[in-house]
């Protein structure tokens, strides 16, 4: 795996992950912090209906690592200053998604499996849901 710093895009950053692969196949493993932070939750997004968008939030605190493990989606990142959208369609591909980051997945294809590591436990506490307030705290920050 190698963190992939030098992409042309600021907000969409991506890991490439090693594939263990021989005659029967491929498999990916992740361990402890190597998505740069230790996971603490894992959950995948699946059978999205056709045309919907997912998301339409931030986090205060936490760090995800997205990958399509089939199919494909499109993810827009939005800090606040800047917005980037990047179609997520390999399985050896991970798109880290640091805090205070508004994003929206579209374009599901029918067949997409969205695997979401999670440097945190579920804490609704910690999602922004609404824009304005969004852009209230970035500011805030800056
Ligand atoms: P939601 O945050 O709406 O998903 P998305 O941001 O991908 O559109 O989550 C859908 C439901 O699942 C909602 O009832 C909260 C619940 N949920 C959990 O219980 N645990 C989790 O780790 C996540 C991500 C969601």
């Amino acid at each position: 795996m190698t963190p992939d710093s030098h992409e042309a895009a600021v907000l969409a950053q991506l890991i490439h992950f090693t594939p263990r692969g021989d005659e029967r196949g491929s498999l990916v493993a992740l361990e402890d912090c190597e998505v740069g932070f230790p996971i603490r939750r894992v959950y995948h997004i699946f059978h999205t209906a056709p045309g919907v968008t997912r998301g339409l939030h931030a986090h205060r605190d936490l760090r995800q690592v997205a990958v399509a493990v089939t199919g494909s989606c499109t993810f827009l990142l939005d800090n606040g200053r800047t917005r980037e959208t990047v179609r997520l369609d390999d399985p050896t591909v991970g798109l880290v998604i640091q805090s205070m980051i508004w994003r929206e997945m579209s374009d599901f294809s029918p067949d997409c499996v969205l695997l979401v590591l999670a440097s945190h436990n579920y804490d609704e506490s910690d999602y922004i849901r609404d824009y304005d307030q969004f852009r209230r705290e970035v500011s805030a920050l800056a």
